[in-house]
């Protein structure tokens, strides 16, 4: 016998095949992508390596991004796994049959906003958190120009905010078109569209990703930084000086989703992967990761400093219809032709 075969049979023998050289490669591989902040991504795969042996590879990228990237790769998939991201582009890729019908035994286990993302996906997509649409100041340079502090998405439009505001762009962030989203659904269309032309001048940078704008209001590098709540709350809790908005006339708010890629090379494990997201563990891991949506599963902790539902004025986001692809596409155009392309 030889030693590699030797130390395999006293392996098996006492039960340490986890202990043997080769265990954990054969569980596996997994390609996930992932879209919500790198800071929770990289724990989220190191603790699903650690409960599976299962080797991930990771990808981050915005939610449109993502979304881009899996049709351009729908003839030959790369990708086994979607985690994170808005669900309006996860809702968008169930239409276009871009991913995988499964219904996990841990549905039973999550918020009726988590499921009902789910049922309207035919069960091609799944909540795994939420979180509500706002905005974040620095109080420090509000201080310094001497400006009243906002408090309404109609503050944003007023001149003295000009060159003062930051947020993302729609066609890759999902942040961004989630706001594009709202402020149709708070204002209706014309004035929408009116409100956000007069943003337009007041907007220093469209960044690719959404959370970018709640480090550069906490930096100051820009006055007003649009995104999630929870990205502002993460840099609040790190010491910026910052105020955290959630705006007068009503909010909308994202089902950060999770969906399987049609054709995943490794479908077994992209399915214990999903399993494994929806389990109170593997949703605890937000909160140590300074992330702050709040969790599908009802028995998952809450981080105390997740902004919570009951506080904000939040809309009735119809995530059916601003999911789908003729929606997105009837109104980032428009955004494209009369907001961006607008002088500033
Ligand atoms: O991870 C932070 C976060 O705000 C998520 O809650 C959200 O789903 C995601 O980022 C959206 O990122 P983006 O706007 O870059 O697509």
């Amino acid at each position: 016998m030889t030693t590699h075969r030797r130390l395999l049979a006293t392996g098996f023998a006492l039960g340490l095949t986890a202990l043997l050289p080769g265990a954990a490669a054969a569980q596996g591989n997994l390609t996930v992508y992932c879209s919500v902040q790198e800071e929770w991504c990289r724990p989220m795969m190191q603790a699903f390596e650690r409960a599976t042996g299962v080797r991930v590879a990771m990808t981050r990228k915005s939610s449109g991004e993502t979304m881009t990237q899996i049709r351009a790769e729908a003839a030959n998939p790369r990708g086994d796994i979607w985690w994170g991201g808005t669900g309006d582009p996860h809702m968008q890729a169930a239409e276009e049959n871009l991913t995988e019908e499964y219904r996990s035994p841990r549905m039973a286990d999550l918020h009726p906003w988590a499921t009902r993302q789910a049922e309207q996906a035919r069960f091609r997509t799944i909540g795994i958190y939420a979180g509500a649409l706002g905005y974040s100041y620095n109080t420090t340079e509000l201080a310094r120009r001497r400006i009243a502090a906002p408090t309404c998405w109609a503050d944003l439009a007023k001149p003295e905010f000009r060159g003062e505001i930051q947020v993302a762009d729609p066609n890759t962030s999902g942040t961004a078109y989630t706001m594009l989203a709202t402020l149709l659904q708070v204002m209706g269309e014309e004035p929408a569209f009116t409100f956000l032309s007069a943003m337009h001048r007041n907007v220093n940078q469209y960044t690719r990703s959404g959370a970018a704008p709640a480090r550069a209001a906490a930096t100051g590098e820009t006055l007003v930084g649009i995104t999630f709540l929870h990205d502002a709350v993460t840099q609040k809790i790190a010491g910026a000086p910052v105020e955290i908005v959630a705006p007068c006339e009503g909010t909308g708010y994202e089902i950060g989703s999770m969906s399987i890629i049609r054709g995943a090379r490794n479908m077994e494990n992209a399915r214990r992967f999903y399993d494994w997201a929806l389990t109170p563990e593997a949703q605890a891991i937000a909160g140590q990761a300074n992330s702050y949506q709040l969790p599908s599963n009802r028995n998952a902790p809450i981080p105390p400093q997740a902004p919570r539902f009951e506080n904000i004025r939040l809309i009735d986001y119809d995530f059916a219809r601003w999911g789908s692809a003729a929606e997105r596409t009837r109104v980032i155009s428009p955004w494209e032709r009369e907001v961006r392309a607008g002088a500033r």
